[in-house]
């Protein structure tokens, strides 16, 4: 612990003379000299899924609040939802978006968002280049969005030619199984109502189309075993298909209902240690292509409310890096693989630009507690309280400058 604080009194030193390296756009001499005092200079590491909440639900999150906890988290970089209050759906709510957003932002964050399929009208097509990709709910999650319907789903494909990324769950089938399990009690029946067989149904219907219509497709927060190996199989059969794993779907299961109950309550669920393990081995064989956050923050009230009521979610931009990079130090991982996944694949993917003077300054021995009071997201929460991790974030770089992070 005296090496820590020893540690601290020099950073400060080395971060000036990293700003200066970085000013004249150095950032090879910043690295090499970084990496002599056992700091890390990483690229821009990109959270590709979060809700910021702006428009409609600023309580629960607002870009001032949400660009503090990435620049908290070392996360420079996001790609938002378009799942709002009103939804994002076309030129007017997207031009709308932005202007919100750029009002409330008080840091030089980067972002990209995401535009949101509707049955009520087909995608613009011309918006094609302004998105990181068309995003399209097949079952129900927060918000309104909804493409629910075969024909629909196969419209949308037609119409959009760029990257299409799903929410994968099927509805009838959520429907049928809420009335099925509508007697079990507790947040645990989550896990029942939306199982694998829900997931697995539009996996296998979003694939055949992907084929028929050869487009590129993305399925956010993959959560189960059979999943990894019908993704698997599709890729090998040379199908532009990309995966995408949460932090909530390695780190937590439903052994965590007990201790955390509706605060984890998440779509799709919580899955089991079994899956856990699935996922970390497809992180390392390659078949999961981006680690991203699905960052959803609801307010603590929100969540102790009853099953039926409490919104589905959970808060990961602040604790993200750090349990990350907690997973290298345990050799789960490589930090190689670790930036493959949240930097090199997701600028391919979304096909990205301008992320060159962003970085992150990781030092991966100090050992910290995740604790509620060091979180800069609204909610305020996280389920990985009381979690002491080593590998934490420093300093975030946003635009060439290095903002410090305190730790505490
Ligand atoms: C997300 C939200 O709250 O916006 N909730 C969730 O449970 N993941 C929506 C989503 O990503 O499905
Ligand atoms: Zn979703
Ligand atoms: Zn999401
Ligand atoms: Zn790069």
């Amino acid at each position: 612990m005296k090496d820590c604080s020893v540690r601290k009194k020099f950073m400060t030193i080395w971060l000036n003379q990293t700003q200066k390296l970085l000013r004249q756009n150095n950032w090879p001499q910043a690295k090499r000299f970084l990496a002599k005092k056992g700091l890390e200079l990483l690229p821009c590491l990109i959270d590709s899924h979060v809700h910021f909440r702006t428009p409609g639900s600023e309580y629960k999150e607002n870009w001032r609040s949400a660009a503090r906890a990435m620049l908290n988290g070392g996360i420079p970089a996001v790609i938002d939802m378009p799942n709002n209050s009103p939804s994002i759906v076309d030129k007017k709510t997207l031009n709308q978006k932005i202007k919100l957003i750029n009002r409330q932002l008080a840091l030089p964050i980067k972002y990209f968002l995401y535009l949101g399929a509707t049955t009520a009208k087909l995608p613009d097509k011309n918006l094609k280049n302004k998105v990181a990709g068309l995003k399209v709910y097949v079952g129900s999650s927060t918000g309104n969005l909804l493409v629910d319907k075969a024909e629909q789903l196969e419209k949308i494909f037609k119409a959009w030619p760029g990257l299409l990324a799903f929410h994968a769950e099927d509805e009838e089938l959520i429907k049928v199984r809420e009335k099925k399990f509508r007697r079990l009690k507790g947040a645990v029946k989550h896990s029942e109502i939306r199982n694998n067989e829900v997931a697995v149904r539009t996996l296998k219907k979003i694939i055949a189309l992907a084929q028929k219509y050869n487009r590129r497709v993305y399925i956010c927060h993959v959560s189960t075993a059979k999943e990894i190996k019908i993704i698997k199989k599709a890729k090998a059969r040379g199908l532009k298909i990309y995966a995408e794993v949460t932090p909530h779907h390695l780190f937590l299961n439903t052994d965590d209902y007990k201790k955390w109950k509706n605060f984890i309550k998440v779509n799709p669920p919580v899955r089991t240690k079994k899956d856990n393990q699935a996922l970390w081995r497809a992180l390392a064989d390659g078949t999961i292509d981006v680690l991203a956050t699905d960052h959803a923050p609801h307010l603590p009230k929100e969540k102790k409310q009853a099953y039926a009521k409490a919104p589905s979610g959970i808060p990961e931009i602040d604790t993200v890096l750090p349990l990350m990079l907690n997973a290298v130090k345990n050799k789960r991982i490589t930090l190689k693989k670790l930036i493959k996944l949240m930097h090199n694949n997701p600028i391919k993917i979304f096909r990205l630009k301008g992320l060159k003077k962003y970085g992150t300054i990781v030092d991966l021995n100090l050992r910290k507690k995740v604790l509620k009071k060091n979180l800069k997201t609204k909610c305020g929460w996280t389920p990985y309280e009381g979690r002491e991790l080593t590998g934490w974030p420093v300093a975030t770089i946003l635009n060439n400058k290095i903002y410090k992070i305190n730790n505490k």
